[in-house]
């Protein structure tokens, strides 16, 4: 088994846990459980996988990036009470992006063409990683519940980075 493998069977655990949470009466204990583990999936992506493959390739990889910008529009969907309506709204955008992660020419493929042999030591890394404490939920005004506005807050985030970074701030 290599990591992406390993991430792609989480996709499907990960699915499940959502679908299973957004069936009436909604689950709450299901919802949190998702919640956690997508949280980890996100970590594992961006602190074990992505760095690795970013350094391979000599510090480009523009792929990533894009889903950066999604997995901080999904974690800030993960912030409100949860609902079934807002598990919809997760489930669109987590579909779409493990669809960009997925498939013969998608970014995992991408991954274990620059990884190789690392691959299997990636893995290990992947499964040790912990379990992310999660935070209470909170519902203020500035809180997205829509995928839509959670991508449009998360891109209007990275261009402003990406600006600072720009002139060297
Ligand atoms: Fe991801
Ligand atoms: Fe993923």
């Amino acid at each position: 088994m290599r990591i992406t493998d390993y991430l792609t069977a989480d996709h499907a655990r990960l699915h499940a846990l959502l679908g299973q949470a957004a069936r009436a009466p909604f689950d709450p204990a299901a919802f949190e459980e998702f919640r956690a583990g997508l949280l980890r999936h996100i970590g594992i992506e961006e602190k074990v996988l992505f760095p690795e493959v970013r350094r391979r390739l000599g510090g480009q990889f523009p792929a990533a990036d894009r889903l950066k910008i999604e997995h901080a529009a999904l974690t800030s969907l993960l912030v409100p009470t949860p609902d079934a309506e807002l598990a919809a709204e997760i489930k669109a955008l987590l579909d779409a992006h493990d669809a960009k992660e997925e498939g013969a020419h998608a970014v995992y493929a991408r991954c274990e063409a620059v990884l190789d042999d690392t691959s299997l030591a990636l893995l290990e890394a992947a499964r040790k990683y912990p379990a992310v404490p999660t935070a209470r939920h909170f519902d203020g005004p500035t809180v997205h519940r829509t995928a839509r506005a959670a991508l449009d807050s998360a891109e209007r985030s990275f261009a402003r980075r990406q600006q600072l970074r720009n002139r060297g701030g």
